[in-house]
């Protein structure tokens, strides 16, 4: 399953979770976290757990669940009560490092068997850029970290774990440290083999800013983008879908090697290509996959 768009859902609240139902994102993320506020923590994970329960069969391979963080406090009892049959992925924020990871993939194991799951089916997206630490730790990331089924970013709790004042410059535009947090995601979701999953676009009534947005994230190599209103799944879906167009030059680009068995190289309408041409052409036909599809 591709996730191009990742439905955030705050899952204290029926009228989203009933509105998520609908939704043609690729991916609804039951949110424990950040969208709801400290008293209704219990509540949220009571009716997420409902949730993936009334719905696994209806939603299967779509469901995640965003946890509390490790050091929350929370973290284990969101686990301990959210893995049940149904349960695609956890989304994991304010990460620390890949080891982080291997720890929550242990927890996993244990209850994965307990809720007679197979083993290895609930994957893991960490937000992999909201600590200072998880900034110093990029390198942890490699091909043999488990369960990653895509790995996203964030520029908010960075910036509040800095202290900076904001963000963004004068002009609007993002500070330094938080494009190179956009531009290490891409590199550690390269490097650990799995879809890069941009972040949100805050302003939800914006859509033509909001397909802008996500033209230029595809363009840099992310594959799918995090949505926080249910009218930006549609237009991100559309972003992050190959067109028709890059469709027929990619078949053209496999054909053309196809032609010629054993080259390593070939030209197409004046142009040279070579081995990564190809693997880029596999990729937008589908042939050649981001992710290990097993771990
Ligand atoms: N998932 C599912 N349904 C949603 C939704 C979401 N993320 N955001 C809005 N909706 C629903 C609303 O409930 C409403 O449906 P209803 O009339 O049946 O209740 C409909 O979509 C239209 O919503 P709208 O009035 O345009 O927005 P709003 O003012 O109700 O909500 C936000 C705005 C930002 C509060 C809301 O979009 C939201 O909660 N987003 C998710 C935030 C989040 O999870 N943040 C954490 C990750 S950063
Ligand atoms: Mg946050």
């Amino acid at each position: 399953m591709p996730l191009r768009s990742m439905l955030f859902v705050p899952a204290d609240s029926e009228r989203k979770l009933a509105k998520g139902l609908d939704s043609p994102a690729d991916a609804l993320i039951l949110d424990l976290e950040d969208a709801v506020a400290p008293p209704r923590k219990v509540t949220a994970r009571g009716m997420a757990v409902e949730f993936i329960g009334a719905h696994a069969s209806r939603l299967a391979t779509r469901l995640y669940v965003r946890i509390n963080p490790l050091d929350s406090g929370m973290a284990m009892d969101d686990l301990a009560a959210v893995v049940v049959p149904g349960l695609a992925g956890i989304m994991l924020p304010k990460t620390l490092g890949a080891d982080d990871i291997r720890r929550i993939a242990f927890c996993l194991d244990a209850l994965e068997a307990r809720a007679g799951i197979a083993p290895g089916t609930v994957r893991i997206v960490p937000v992999a850029t909201e600590t200072a630490q998880s900034m110093l730790t990029m390198a942890s990331y490699t091909a043999d970290v488990p369960r990653l089924a895509g790995i996203t970013w964030g520029a908010e709790d960075l910036s509040a774990a800095i202290g900076a004042i904001s963000n963004r410059e004068a002009d609007g535009s993002l500070s330094p440290l938080y494009t190179l947090a956009n531009s290490m995601c891409l590199c550690i979701a390269a490097a650990a083999s799995v879809p890069a999953i941009d972040t949100l676009y805050g302003d939800f009534r914006d859509p033509t800013g909001l397909a802008a947005s996500c033209a230029v994230a595809r363009r840099r190599g992310f594959r799918g983008r995090i949505a926080i209103h249910p009218d930006q799944v549609a237009i991100i879906n559309e972003a992050f879908s190959p067109s028709e167009a890059e469709l027929a030059h990619a078949r053209r680009v496999v054909e053309a090697f196809a032609a010629q068995p054993g080259a390593g190289t070939v030209g197409l309408d004046g142009a040279m290509l070579d081995m990564p041409h190809l693997k880029q052409a596999r990729r937008t036909l589908g042939i050649e996959a981001d992710a290990p599809l097993a771990t």
